[in-house]
């Protein structure tokens, strides 16, 4: 009986996943690294350094946990942040960092993105999203500007998964739920759009060839088979962006599921049967089920946030201190709350220039407060992103919590009473790691369909429920979040031109 891997580039550590034909997963494992902030909206990681040195450390790791050989790994399918920019030159060496997908230096080339292509509604025919400093397009255009020497070396482009995908086949190659973050697909036509890469004069050879997620799009050569324990000629799948195979993995994959996904970033995904490209605050890409779309709202810093607080507030305490004493202060802390803005916000402001806020402190806020204030202030923006959900008609019938956040019973029941409707949680919990491994027992023929995969491996295992009480003592204070952005809009502005 065949095993299926997961390889998932993560921002915090590239973790593997091995599961079995029936879906059981047999063993996981994590490498980490950090991520480098040279300069205050810069965020930056090493394709060879971080992340191509995590796999092959992590891949025989795992391999020895499950007590196999690489030869009795069927097939692998890889996963990863999404929008990163891996820039190689015609030798295949990496020219320098990637620009990650929380970094947000960018602001001025996604201006001039929108000029090029005439305007903002043109863009969002187009790609189905306003241009964000996430994305990749204009990570393209800051190099061009800023690193011509790097620039003029440029032979490929690649996604962080993807560049993984091409040390272990030595193919380069994408598939449609990464390619949509990068701004240059047409997401309806599930390829590059000729209109964008014209009007950004970016060559499309530039760019690797777009597949459907689960295809077989190479195999693992003597190289990579040397250095990971895998074995020479293993087919790999496209897998997919870490949200799409994140919804895979928790069954994301028919309409009115929903998943939210609690780590670095935070974010909400619903299933799309068609493009529908609305509304414009929220982003529209395809899904790694073939011929399928999604929506997507994100929330930058979610658990983030509450790392970036543990960090700097609370280094001795562990998450679970942390979290009971944050269980011990009041819903709503008397008005003071957390604006999870650390590095700008994407849906629904998309301003890079947003900064993380604690407003409202008074002399009875205690250090229990600010923990919980954090977490309930992702839970009242993500309880926004719910509502472009709706607007975009793709309402929630079941939301399915994964991600690191969702293992906090305290802020699935924050998360909860916020949004007044229950969170539910999988049998399976590695999220995108096993996406990418259903999508490689899909693509080696294990599974007929992703949908078929989800249903012989997935069911739901935990449910919590909102307290409505709760939801309604939390509408006001959800109100005043929302009224913060707007008051502070033009002091984010100008923190972000003194602090240049
Ligand atoms: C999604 C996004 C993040 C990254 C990192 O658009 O930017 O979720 O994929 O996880």
């Amino acid at each position: 009986m065949p095993y299926f891997l997961g390889v998932d580039t993560g921002t915090s550590g590239t973790k593997a996943v091995i599961i079995d034909e029936t879906g059981k997963v047999v063993a996981v494992d994590t490498v980490e690294y950090s991520l480098s902030t040279p300069r205050p909206q810069w965020a930056e990681q090493h394709p060879d350094s971080d992340w191509w040195r995590a796999a092959q450390a992590v891949i025989p790791s795992v391999l020895k946990k499950a007590g196999i050989q690489g030869a009795d790994i069927g097939g692998i399918g890889l996963t990863g942040q999404m929008h990163g920019s891996v820039f190689l030159d015609s030798q295949g060496h990496v020219l320098r960092p990637a620009l990650l997908w929380c970094d947000s230096r960018t602001g001025a080339e996604c201006a001039e993105i929108t000029e090029a292509i005439g305007g903002k509604e043109k863009l969002y025919a187009t790609i189905g999203q306003p241009i964000f400093t996430s994305f990749t397009a204009p990570k393209i255009l800051w190099v061009r500007k800023n690193e011509p020497h790097i620039y003029e070396k440029i032979a490929q482009i690649l996604l962080p998964k993807d560049y993984i995908r091409y040390k272990l086949t030595g193919e380069y190659a994408t598939e449609v739920s990464d390619a949509s973050g990068t701004s240059l697909l047409d997401v309806r036509r599930r390829n590059w759009s000729p209109e964008m890469l014209s009007a950004l004069s970016i060559p499309s050879e530039w760019l690797p060839k777009v597949y459907e997620s689960p295809e077989v799009l190479g195999t693992v050569t003597a190289e990579a088979a040397a250095l990971t324990g895998l074995a020479v000629g293993t087919p790999v799948v496209g897998g997919g962006s870490d949200q799409a195979a994140g919804a895979v993995g928790c069954g994301v994959v028919q309409a009115g599921e929903v998943s939210l996904s609690i780590g670095t970033s935070g974010v909400v995904f619903a299933h799309l049967d068609e493009a529908s490209f609305a509304p414009e605050a929220i982003q529209t890409f395809c899904h790694a089920v073939p011929g399928k779309w999604h929506v997507m709202g994100c929330v930058i810093s979610a658990a983030g946030s509450f790392e970036w607080y543990k960090d700097t507030f609370a280094p001795e305490r562990s998450y679970d201190e942390i979290t009971a004493g944050a269980a011990s202060a009041p819903a709503g802390c008397e008005g003071l709350m957390f604006l999870p803005y650390l590095s700008g916000e994407r849906n629904p402001y998309f301003d890079p220039d947003a900064r993380g806020v604690f407003f409202g402190a008074t002399r009875r806020g205690t250090q229990d407060w600010f923990a919980r204030a954090v977490l309930e202030g992702v839970a009242y923006a993500f309880k926004d992103l719910f509502g472009l959900l709706d607007e975009a008609k793709a309402p929630a019938v079941e939301i399915r919590a994964i991600g690191g956040g969702a293992k906090s019973a305290l802020w699935r029941q924050i998360i909860a009473d916020v949004l007044g409707k229950s969170l539910f949680q999988m049998n399976v919990e590695e999220g995108s790691a096993f996406g990418a491994a259903l999508l490689a027992a899909v693509g080696t023929g294990a599974y007929a369909s992703v949908p078929e995969a989800c249903a012989a491996t997935l069911r739901t295992a935990d449910e919590t429920r909102p307290n409505l009480a709760q939801t309604a003592a939390y509408a006001p204070y959800h109100a005043l979040y929302k009224s913060l952005y707007p008051a502070l809009k033009p002091a984010f502005s100008e923190a972000a031109r003194i602090s240049q």
